[in-house]
């Protein structure tokens, strides 16, 4: 198979930036997984949600056109299990947590433009037709299963992955006992795309980097091994039924993957997804990087469509050690961070703050609180509320300022920094996009003190300069905090408007109706 995917500029795909009313504007789409609804979500879901929605707000801040989506991965024998053990109704029970899912995705501002259900009638539709027209070419064919399942991760383990205890096969992650299944099947050829993800995986969409080669090893060791893409209705009934079986249904890795391009209305509405698919940024945490690079890439290429643009691999939230998670029993409600903080924005700042693609973050109220401390309630709360007071009581809350006014070495220092967080946010690296917009607070404070405008019979350059840096920083911080920003925006009287007016002097009439206090530390 011959890769065949560089090829956004092919027939039928839309450019990635087009002209409108004579402005350049972008194309972005931003995928969360959609995440098992078998219980509520805890801050490993919230982690990877938030930093979609801070991907997705960046891009509109850019003026691109943006579309967000997630959602709730509803089928398969973990949900039936789930729903069994409570005596419910499968559908039942996940209509009542895909619920659950939005209500906290709501609390956490979540701003997403579908949130999509595999339960949703157009999503089963797009897996039939998508499925129907692989089974076509020949690539799925009838056969016995013999392995170990994991009914956690929904995925078979072979010899080498598994872990061994007491004698017993257990899950490397769950550390759940392994079930033996041996049952008719359908089989996906994987294997007959082995060179063409091995190809893809050295190009420039698996990010970082280093996860490509981690996929790429596995391949060597151990091939691209076709796939049991269905199970017998009779053991998992909660499931898409195979269009071309009745007795199976969907594995739900194939039936969740797909969700992607449901949402682009696959198979009905080619406009979208010529649109869309282009510019597509899968956000995922490391456990499920096999699924979306090298059954992903397979199977996108079996329907005729490229490869996803960029696959961003974050690491794991952990406690004492472990993943957290349902299964170790080790998980930090959302709830009892929202509550700690006192909002939806500060702990979006802080999951971002210590957010990291490569390694695992140890979760730390220690670490978080100090943060919480000195960077929200000192550097940034502080300032605004100095410079709130001083606007007040020395000009009676207006300023006005323009070129002339800029004090230029500060203001090439808050370039500097502006330079940083674009080139940050380009690399998907947030917690060194909020460290570069915290230095422009920082340098604030620091000519604040520097300067002494409370001392000063005309403290209008200053106050204005001041001014200047909380609004270009609050700006760029816009995505993290979208509230807090604009509760200060408000305040100060500014505007945020987007990325172009991101100079010192750029803002020409300050009207400050308030000096608020945006963070109350925790002792
Ligand atoms: N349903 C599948 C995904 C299908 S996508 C086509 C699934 N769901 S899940 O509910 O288990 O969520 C997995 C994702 O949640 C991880 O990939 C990761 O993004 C996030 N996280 C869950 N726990 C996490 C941590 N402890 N730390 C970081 N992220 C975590 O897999």
């Amino acid at each position: 198979m011959k890769a065949r995917y560089w090829l956004y500029e092919v027939k039928g795909f839309a450019p990635l930036v087009r002209e409108l009313g004579g402005r350049k504007v972008g194309v972005f789409y931003v995928t969360t997984p959609i995440y098992y609804p078998n219980d509520k979500p805890h801050i490993g879901h919230a982690y990877t949600t938030i930093m979609a929605d801070v991907l997705a707000r960046w891009h509109r801040l850019k003026g691109d056109e943006v579309f967000f989506l997630t959602g709730t991965d509803e089928h398969g024998l973990k949900l039936q299990r789930e729903a069994e053990k409570r005596g419910l109704d499968p559908k039942r029970f996940v209509d009542e947590m895909s619920e659950v899912f939005k209500r906290y995705w709501s609390l956490l501002d979540i701003s997403y433009d579908r949130f999509i259900r595999t339960t949703d009638e157009d999503h089963v539709e797009t897996v039939k037709k998508a499925l129907m027209k692989i089974y076509s070419k020949g690539l799925i064919y009838r056969g016995t299963y013999r392995g170990l399942y994991c009914v956690s991760c929904e995925k078979f383990y072979s010899e080498g992955e598994y872990i061994e205890e007491n004698g017993k096969k257990l899950c490397p992650i769950h550390r759940k006992e392994l079930e033996n299944l041996e049952e008719e099947t359908y089989f996906l050829k994987l294997s007959a795309y082995e060179d063409y993800v091995k190809e893809l995986l050295t190009k420039d969409i698996v990010y970082p980097r280093s996860y490509a080669k981690e996929v790429l090893s596995k391949i060597s060791r151990e091939g691209l091994r076709d796939l049991s893409i269905t199970r017998p209705r009779n053991r998992v009934y909660w499931g898409i039924e195979a269009p071309w079986d009745p007795q199976h249904t969907v594995y739900v890795w194939i039936d969740a993957l797909l969700n992607y391009i449901s949402a682009l209305s696959y198979g009905s509405d080619e406009s979208r997804i010529a649109k869309f698919w282009p510019a597509v940024h899968h956000i995922i945490g490391k456990d499920i990087l096999w699924f979306h690079t090298a059954i992903w890439f397979a199977l996108l290429a079996m329907l005729d469509l490229p490869p996803p643009r960029k696959v961003i691999i974050h690491a794991f939230i952990t406690l004492r050690g472990l993943k957290m998670g349902k299964s170790a029993g080790n998980i930090v409600s959302i709830d009892e961070l929202v509550a700690r903080y006192g909002g939806a924005d500060p702990v979006r700042y802080l999951l971002m703050r210590f957010s990291s693609l490569e390694k695992d973050v140890e979760f730390s109220t220690e670490q978080l609180d100090n943060a919480f401390n000195s960077e929200l309630a000192d550097t940034f709360g502080n300032l605004v509320r100095r410079a709130g007071v001083l606007v007040l009581k020395k000009l009676g809350g207006s300023v006005e300022g323009g070129p002339e006014m800029v004090d230029t070495e500060l203001s090439s220092r808050v370039r500097e920094s502006v330079e940083r967080v674009f080139r940050a946010m380009d690399e998907f690296r947030f917690s060194e996009a909020l460290i570069a917009i915290f230095d422009i607070y920082r340098e604030a404070n620091a000519y604040l003190n520097k300067t002494e405008p409370w001392r000063l019979e005309d403290p209008r350059k200053p106050l204005y300069n001041v001014l200047e840096c909380i609004r270009i920083a609050t700006t760029l911080l816009y995505p993290f905090m979208p509230k807090t920003s604009m509760v200060v925006a408000k305040s100060l009287g500014f505007e945020i408007e987007g990325i172009e007016r991101l100079s010192v002097g750029d803002w020409h009439r300050y009207n400050v109706s308030e000096a608020p206090i945006l963070f109350k530390k925790i002792r």
